[in-house]
């Protein structure tokens, strides 16, 4: 195992009603006037940005409101936001949302304090310093709750790249389970795509003996094959969806991925689509990770094949392990499948003849990166467009 540092202090507020508490928490960190996020409308419909305003009043404590998030969150509105709390002494950020809402609201949180622009920080700057932030989650997946990333999508080249710093880790997180009852089927698909990617882009390490975080992987993976299927069923299932959001949680604060390389390889690949397609992440997750891991699996078969065996219930094929990782590999697509979620670029809605241009830019985007991608294994232009091929 890796040296390693840990520190994720989001206080959690979790279970039915908590948005209630919201006041009572901005006052516990601080927060004396605030900026509530959020997307482009679902929180209206439901009644949850007005329990989240009461709960404000109820405590005395002045706010502005700043909706219209999309997802796959764009700069613009970032910008927005930035002067909008400027100019009006903003000194806390509350998001109520979606990852998209949450990181488009980490993203005005930076900007706020920071001198130039708050895009420096999605081209690799670290976020040292941020107006706090809270956040009232409505969907499990990308785990922006308990994180110290935003993922931001730049209108001009329509790039999406990602920023990371201590001070992006919320203050509090509130987490009602019930509010992800209205969420329509195909986005908690996503949803759980987005948690059990998280899971394997800390499984395929390089690093020995990690038996602990392993195991901890294993059992989250596990825990969500048993509930997306009860809440696919039956979207009223509080038991099922309690699990799948503290188990998006953990898939994501890090826990899991401590002490051991990581690495990144699908969402790399991955976000080029929801760029250009502005399709969901979790669903350009379920058509990037089998091809991704089909085309790297040979860099440590019998990885692949543990997997296989401890999640996926596989047989061990000891004279052909190869076997039992495809075979592995192959269930976790049918899983993905089996929930709703695509198989291929046509299904996602993506073109082959973009290929080149997509493996071009997750190579070297606006001429800032690389031109490799590296995690679990290094990959040039040519194998990242062989993986988009494999996809069709
Ligand atoms: O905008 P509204 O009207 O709220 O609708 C949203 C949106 O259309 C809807 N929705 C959310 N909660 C709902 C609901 N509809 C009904 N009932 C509810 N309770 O769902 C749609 C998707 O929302 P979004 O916030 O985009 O979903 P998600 O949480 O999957 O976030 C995706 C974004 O997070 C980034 C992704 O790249 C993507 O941009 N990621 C952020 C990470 C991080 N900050 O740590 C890590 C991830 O790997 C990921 O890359
Ligand atoms: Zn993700």
């Amino acid at each position: 195992m890796e040296n390693f540092n840990f520190y994720a202090p989001t206080y959690f507020a979790f279970g039915k009603d908590r948005e209630s508490d919201c006041g009572q928490l901005v006052k516990r960190f601080g927060g004396s006037k605030v900026l509530i996020h959020f997307g482009g409308g679902s929180v209206v419909r439901s009644g949850l940005l007005d329990r989240v305003k009461e709960s404000l009043i109820k405590e005395s404590i002045p706010f502005l409101e700043l909706g219209g998030v999309k997802p796959n969150p764009r700069s613009g509105l970032v910008y927005e936001g930035i002067d909008l709390c400027r100019k009006e002494n903003i000194d806390f950020v509350l998001a109520v949302g979606g990852g998209s809402v949450i990181d488009s609201a980490k993203a005005i949180a930076a900007g706020t304090v920071y001198d130039g622009d708050f895009w420096d920080f999605y081209e690799g700057k670290e976020v040292t310093k941020a107006l706090p932030i809270g956040t009232v989650l409505t969907i499990a997946a990308a785990g922006s709750e308990g994180s110290p990333d935003s993922v931001i999508t730049r209108e001009e080249g329509m790039l999406k790249r990602g920023a990371s710093g201590e001070a992006y880790r919320p203050r509090f997180s509130v987490l009602n389970p019930a509010l992800t009852e209205t969420l329509p089927a195909y986005q908690t698909a996503c949803g759980v795509t987005d948690i059990i990617a998280h899971l394997y882009e800390r499984y395929l390490t390089n690093t020995k003996n990690v038996e602990v975080t392993d195991r901890m992987i294993e059992a989250l993976i596990l825990a969500m094959v048993n509930e997306a299927p009860k809440v696919m069923a039956n979207p009223h299932d509080y038991d099922a969806r309690a699990n799948i959001m503290w188990g998006g949680m953990m898939a994501h604060n890090n826990s899991c991925g401590v002490g051991r390389t990581q690495d990144w390889t699908s969402h790399t690949v991955e976000h080029e689509l929801s760029a250009l397609y502005d399709c969901a992440h979790g669903a350009g997750l379920a058509v990037t990770m089998p091809a991704v891991f089909r085309y790297t699996y040979k860099h440590d078969v019998l990885r692949f094949a543990q997997i296989a065996v401890r999640v996926w219930g596989c047989q061990m094929d000891f004279n052909n392990p190869e076997a039992t990782a495809l075979a592995g590999i192959q269930a976790l697509q049918n899983f993905l499948v089996s929930i709703g979620m695509p198989k291929n670029f046509a299904e996602l809605g993506a073109d082959e003849k973009d290929i080149e241009k997509l493996a071009y830019t997750c190579c070297f985007g606006d001429g800032s990166a690389s031109g490799k991608v590296c995690g679990f294994t290094t990959l040039e232009q040519k194998d990242v467009e062989a993986i988009y091929r494999l996809m069709l």
